[in-house]
């Protein structure tokens, strides 16, 4: 018996086998970007009180309305007027709105352009939709990632319908200029694609403002706007992420979405809804910024002082850092880093496909969503590295 070719090509995630790799040797773990400290408090009480208040049965498969609402609002600022009720979808997480925004947008063999490196789910979720996922690489000048628009606009055919976008980005740190998504959109207008632009990291812009590509001219009508309170709350295992389109887009969205989870889980979404309500009014933001600027600042200066070469992330949950003093092969430097001085951080060319692999820097990625306690850990093991140790 014959497995659908759709699930032939993926192979074992390697987070998964790096995580296996940190557990079994008691490593630290800065590979996989998950928060490592616990929720603020307001949120945790929001859902006691949900899961005490809220109904347990199912709910509208577009969202529960006091979510739409308190996404609206969190957006409105930086892509504009939204209309709460039927231009928003509650996903589970946002690896499920990428999902479904696909499902919605890519027939088979349509081509999807995705700028690399890029975030492991991209390419599976092209194929996943029988799409055709073309690769257009970053490249790096001096201590900056730079998008190359003639290398967009070359990677452009008559079959290409999407452009995956992510800002903040995940692994470089990169916040798109304002120029960038300026020359973005106006490729976008000129052979009519859709944008799906992943902003999960869009309260974690340290450098440069975050920029909605949805707020620019003419962008709205053609973006799929893909956002996560995972990582705004620092609780990524409740799985609550959403999709902002128009009103006709996001018709069409549900329709694939009621197929698929039906809906995020309801007591969860109100208390992610109380949760935003609440941030809107005190200074959690800002405390978020505030933390992630100094564990930005602390595991920088750990890397540097070690003999890594990090690039200054602009936002975001990473650091990549040049491994060229240490070792040609990072494959090979990544599992040694883990196994033998027990840390653990990601191939940078594992966000590479591998037809493209050879352009991959030699870096690795850190996490730097760690308490300032776990990087002075991973500090202490990582001196192992100086040529005195
Ligand atoms: C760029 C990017 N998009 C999407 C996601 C998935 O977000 P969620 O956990 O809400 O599914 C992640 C998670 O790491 C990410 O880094």
């Amino acid at each position: 018996m014959q497995l659908a070719t759709r699930v032939q090509s993926f192979t074992p995630n390697p987070f998964t086998e790096l995580t296996m790799l940190a557990v079994q040797h008691q490593a630290v773990n800065l590979g996989q970007g998950f928060p490592d400290w616990a929720p603020p408090d307001f949120v945790l009480e929001a859902a006691q009180q949900a899961f005490k208040t809220a109904s347990h049965q199912y709910s509208p498969p577009r969202g529960v309305p006091r979510l739409l609402q308190a996404v609206a609002d969190l957006l409105e600022p930086q892509i504009g007027s939204i209309d709460a009720l039927n231009e928003i979808t509650i996903t589970v997480g946002a690896t499920q709105a990428l999902h479904v925004a696909l499902q919605t947008l890519v027939n088979p063999l349509d081509e999807v352009i995705l700028l690399e490196p890029k975030f492991d789910s991209y390419s599976p979720q092209v194929k996943l939709c029988d799409g055709v996922p073309v690769f257009v690489q970053l490249d790096i000048e001096g201590e900056q990632w730079v998008l190359n628009l003639e290398k967009v606009r070359a990677a452009i055919t008559p079959h290409t319908k999407v452009l995956l976008l992510n800002t903040p980005h995940n692994p470089t740190g990169k916040v798109f200029t304002q120029t960038e998504l300026e020359g973005i959109a106006a490729l976008a207008i000129e052979h009519d694609l859709w944008i799906i632009s992943d902003e999960v990291y869009d309260r974690l812009a340290f450098a440069a403002p975050h920029i909605s590509i949805a707020s620019l001219p003419g962008m709205s009508e053609r973006t799929i706007t893909i956002g996560s309170a995972g990582k705004i709350f620092s609780v990524t295992g409740w799985r609550i992420g959403w999709a902002v389109a128009p009103a006709h887009i996001s018709a069409a969205l549900r329709g694939a979405h009621q197929w698929m989870p039906f809906h995020a889980t309801g007591p969860v979404q109100e208390a992610i809804a109380s949760s935003l309500e609440q941030a809107a009014n005190n200074q959690y933001y800002q405390q978020l910024h505030e933390r992630f600027i100094q564990q930005r600042n602390t595991l920088y200066a750990v890397l540097e002082d070690v003999g890594f070469t990090p690039l200054m992330p602009e936002g975001g949950y990473f650091i990549v850092a040049g491994i060229d003093q240490f070792s040609s092969d990072v494959h090979s430097f990544a599992k040694h880093l883990v196994t033998k001085i027990g840390v653990a951080a990601m191939p940078v060319p594992i966000f590479y496909d591998p037809s493209t692999r050879g352009s991959a820097p030699n870096a690795l990625r850190f996490a730097m969503c760690k308490s300032l306690e776990t990087i002075a850990a991973a500090a202490n093991r990582l001196e192992q590295l100086k040529p005195h140790a």
